[in-house]
């Protein structure tokens, strides 16, 4: 059984179609990092499996339980508009949170203790969230959604605004989350933190997920085995040369990303293109960026009636 399914979700928010024919499943233990651009429908995805929203068309489940009063209670969400009580302390945030969850009494201090330790946050349990930086607001957030011991979590952009080391802390936190088996569904901008936290990521894009899989299976989508990013003046000549070596390419700013069907070190490439005055070359592997990128439409694709 999946821990979170989606099927053939629509939504439009008037003439707006925001989500069409989205599909998609978090299986058991995995870390699915749900990917698209600003506007693309993430958070609006998460509101429906939330019962915050309700969808135009299709079906959704937690666990095998369709989204309802009772669902709720296996799913906890760290929203990315940070929702705790402003005016509360930690501690009370916590303890507000485990009571709307209707914990038993006993059980409520003691699940306070362990997310304070789990988040480090021991010397801010009484401060007032207002007081609190970004970067702990976040965390706070991210405790209370597991005050009732979720089997599934949604964090929605989590790191976004923490500085380096504190979203390198709560990569650790969701990596230790994974291990004790809770499934998450992940949205990020960061395209890095979805490499090195996902098992899998699907890619969002006009309403519906037009590439997911594993880093593995995603690499596989595009036939760039490895990528060339040169500057040159001569850009047309580049450009037919690569056409005629049967190289695609695509532009980003001003610079020629060349999809190399095979790895090839500097020299071999540059001998490729010895006619050609090139400013700067740099071989790279293909990173999610890239595959990001191309599944998103994000990139200038080559004109094929010019080259
Ligand atoms: N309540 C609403 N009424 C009208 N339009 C809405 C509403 N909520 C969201 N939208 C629109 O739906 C689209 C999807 O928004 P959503 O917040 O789901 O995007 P997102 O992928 O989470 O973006 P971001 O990466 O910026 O968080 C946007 O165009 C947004 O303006
Ligand atoms: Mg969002």
């Amino acid at each position: 059984m999946n821990m979170i399914e989606v099927r053939h979700l629509e939504k439009r928010f008037g003439d707006k179609v925001v989500l069409n024919d989205l599909s998609f499943a978090v299986a058991p233990g995995e870390v699915y990092g749900l990917l698209g651009p600003n506007g693309s429908g993430k958070t609006t995805t998460i509101n429906i499996l939330a019962d915050l929203l309700s969808a135009d068309a299709g079906e959704a489940w937690i666990q095998g339980e369709p989204i309802s009063e009772k669902s709720k209670y296996a799913l906890g969400i760290a929203p990315q508009m940070i929702s705790i009580y402003r005016d509360l302390t930690c501690e009370e945030n916590l303890r507000f949170f485990a009571r709307l969850y209707n914990l038993p009494a006993p059980r409520v201090e003691e699940r306070i203790r362990e997310l304070i330790a789990m988040f480090r946050l021991e010397d801010y349990r009484a401060t007032e969230v207002a007081k609190l930086s970004g970067g702990w607001k976040r965390r706070v957030n991210m405790a209370v959604a597991l005050v009732h011991r979720p089997s599934v979590l949604i964090l929605d952009e989590p790191t976004a605004g923490l500085d380096v080391s504190a979203r390198f802390e709560l990569w650790e936190l969701i990596e230790a989350l994974q291990k004790t088996g809770v499934a998450m569904l992940l949205t990020t901008h960061l395209l890095e933190e979805a490499e090195r936290l996902c098992s899998r990521i699907g890619i969002l894009s006009r309403g519906r997920i037009v590439a997911e899989g594993t880093m593995d299976e995603l690499r596989a989508t595009i036939v760039a085995r490895q990528l060339a990013i040169v500057e040159t003046a001569a850009e047309e000549r580049l450009q037919q040369a690569a056409a005629s070596l049967g190289w695609t390419w695509r532009r980003r700013g001003d610079r020629i990303i060349l999809w190399l069907p095979e790895e090839m070190t500097l020299q071999e490439f540059v001998q490729r293109f010895v006619d050609i005055p090139l400013k700067s070359v740099a071989l790279q592997e293909v990173t999610l960026e890239h595959i990001y990128l191309e599944h998103t439409g994000s990139y200038e694709v080559p004109d094929l009636a010019m080259v």
